[in-house]
């Protein structure tokens, strides 16, 4: 498209992606091979073929079961260098990364292995290629508070490590409400809040994260386009919304990216960001994503939507600036 190169030139961040959700069918043979793992797929065909989801439970039983050769500090740590390789080839400077830890504790995996895995990757990220870094902790919504709560303590001797909690899996029947005391904990802890909400779930559900959960950031959003009088407190609190169209094709929260609601959300003063999600399932990363959309948009809303990328993240003020 005519866009292509104008895309691929522009700094942004990146503030939706599950580090789970970066691995490609490649490295998910190389992690079972090397941890003797057993997995269902005969070849990388046979997994692109089984990526056909109708929606998002669909998705997370395939990105719950190809989670399971994450086995060591290793494989956390090359798991998320291969990101970054890829997200710094499309010019992301920055980028704060989703883990679900109750994937890998659940199965054993101490919550340390995971995190210092991950850390590491960070690390060597920034030295490679100077793309900074920060860590979102999601709790997984299907589970209950208890579990929740026990992770967030796990998780202690890292806060200064991490920069916010965030809320994902099974959205419908599991509503914020639900981890409102977590969220309250977490924040008396200095942890930022996230939460995916208006994916499949009901605008009631953006609602109840803004007044309960008191989040600084919202993750997908797209449902709260339904009710105008949340799209214009979203608007006038400038809450950043972070949007991933591939993602809402594959999982058929959008029948049809030519109608993906992108630009109404920016023409409604919402700030409104393009993230991949979970890239290895979805068909794509950061620049695949913008692509996707940019047959809707012109040139100064891609700008746009870059640089929101930027003035919704969690850097502070000077590093902001520095990025625009
Ligand atoms: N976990 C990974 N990707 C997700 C998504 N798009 N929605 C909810 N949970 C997720
Ligand atoms: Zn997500």
């Amino acid at each position: 498209t005519p866009h292509d190169a104008f895309i691929a030139g522009l700094p942004k961040a990146e503030l939706h992606l599950h580090i789970e959700g970066s691995l490609e069918p490649g490295q998910m043979f190389a992690f079972a091979r090397r941890n003797r793992v057993d997995i269902p797929f005969a070849d990388v065909e046979a997994v692109r073929a089984a990526y056909d989801f109708s929606n998002l439970q669909d998705f997370l039983d395939i990105y719950y079961a190809g989670a399971e050769v994450l086995r060591t500090e290793e494989d956390f740590r090359d798991l998320t260098t291969a990101y970054f390789d890829r997200a710094a080839a499309d010019n992301v400077r920055h980028a704060e990364i989703f883990f679900d830890p109750q994937t890998h504790t659940d199965r054993g995996i101490p919550f340390g292995v995971v995190v210092e895995g991950l850390l590491a990757g960070m690390a060597e990220a920034e030295a490679r290629h100077g793309v900074t870094a920060r860590l979102i902790l999601c709790f997984l919504r299907h589970l209950d508070e208890a579990a929740a709560f026990a992770t967030l303590a796990e998780a202690e001797p890292w806060y200064h490590r991490i920069a916010a909690v965030g809320l994902d899996s099974s959205e419908v029947g599991h509503p914020p409400a639900k981890f409102a005391r977590v969220f309250q904990a977490a924040s008396v802890h200095g942890l930022k809040r996230v939460a995916h909400a208006g994916e499949e779930g009901p605008p009631d559900y953006v609602r109840e994260a803004l007044d309960l959960l008191h989040i600084d950031r919202l993750d997908h959003g797209n449902r709260a386009l339904e009710d105008k009088t949340l799209v214009t407190r979203l608007a006038r609190q400038a809450m950043t919304l972070t949007v991933c169209p591939l993602s809402n094709h594959k999982l058929c929260v959008v029948d049809d990216l030519a109608r993906h609601p992108i630009r109404a959300m920016l023409d409604h003063g919402l700030r409104a960001t393009i993230n991949s999600d979970d890239p290895a399932y979805f068909g794509g990363y950061v620049n695949d994503n913008f692509r996707a959309v940019a047959p809707l948009l012109d040139r100064a809303q891609l700008v746009t939507l870059a640089r929101n990328s930027f003035l919704g993240s969690f850097l502070d003020d000077a590093a902001v600036t520095r990025h625009l």
